[in-house]
């Protein structure tokens, strides 16, 4: 069903990934940490969900779990009904740090996914093409990822990570080490990819601002163990206005912030 902006969300009122009761405990005996306690989430084909929360609450673990890097101590994590047990190339994963192949060049790097699945050459290339056309990064295609900035090695990580198609694009605080304005830049590139393919989004990050801006859900956690203290449907990220300084001054959008930044506090200081 298409969206009010007129993408082709893949949008079903089906929950596409869910937490169902959702523990992680770490380690045992003394050094025993509970990281993530009773996570029960559901969210559908399309949504940008942006998860936010106190530092080491869990949101990485909670992550982790949704790539299949991780197994839960309890309750599953499923996707379109089925229990995730490992990772998939249905999912992209896109780290703090970007984890990049230093040996391989800016289009090697993003033709990798496509040619480990043993995709035919000519796809590869035309993938690879688009996607770096769509990241600027087409006249950079021969170089090495030590010859890029930072933020272009940030988006060299995304594209590598969406040459799989994946219909699940998580992300763990992707833009956390940009300087602002490539920050609000990054920003209104992966809305503007979330947008044109409808694809699944799941993103942590520090920042409450970035989370309202761009999450359909904004997803409030505890400080550990991890609980979730509250779900907020978020109305921007559909908003057709995309001035990013006029929709992030709305007196509705610094209301949601303040009360994220509240709850965030309170559960800090309790
Ligand atoms: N591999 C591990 N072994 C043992 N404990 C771990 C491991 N990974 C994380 N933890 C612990 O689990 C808790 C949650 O960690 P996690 O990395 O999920 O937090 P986070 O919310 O992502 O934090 P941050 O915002 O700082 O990135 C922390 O107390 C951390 O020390
Ligand atoms: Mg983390």
């Amino acid at each position: 069903m298409p969206d009010a902006s007129g993408s082709v969300a893949r949008v079903s009122s089906e929950a596409f990934v869910t937490f169902d009761n959702v523990g992680v405990t770490y380690g045992s005996g003394a050094a025993r940490v509970a990281a993530l306690e009773n996570i029960s989430l559901s969210f559908r084909a399309g949504d940008f969900v942006s998860i936010v929360g106190p530092s080491g609450c869990g949101k990485t673990t909670l992550m982790q779990t949704l790539a299949g890097f991780l197994k839960p101590s309890h309750g599953r994590v499923t996707i379109e009904g089925r229990t995730v047990d490992g990772p998939g190339a249905d999912r992209g994963v896109v780290f703090q740090q970007p984890a990049l192949f230093p040996w391989l060049t800016v289009a090697g790097n993003a033709g990798f996914g496509p040619m480990l699945r043993g995709a035919a050459k000519s796809q590869r290339t035309e993938v690879v093409e688009r996607n770096l056309r769509m990241a600027g990064l087409w006249d950079f295609r021969d170089r090495y990822p030590y010859e890029l900035s930072g933020g272009m090695q940030q988006r060299l990580a995304i594209v590598r990570a969406l040459a799989n198609d994946p219909k699940i694009l998580l992300m763990d605080e992707p833009f956390g080490a940009l300087d602002a304005l490539t920050r609000e830049q990054m920003q209104e590139e992966l809305h503007a990819v979330w947008r044109r393919t409808g694809m699944t989004v799941l993103l942590i990050t520090h920042s409450v601002e970035e989370a309202i801006y761009l999450g359909t859900d904004v997803v409030v956690m505890s400080q550990r163990p991890g609980r979730i203290m509250e779900r907020i449907a978020a109305p921007f990220a559909r908003r057709d206005e995309r001035n990013s300084r006029a929709v992030k001054s709305l007196p509705e959008f610094v209301a949601m912030r303040e009360h994220v930044l509240s709850l965030i506090w309170r559960s800090g200081h309790s």
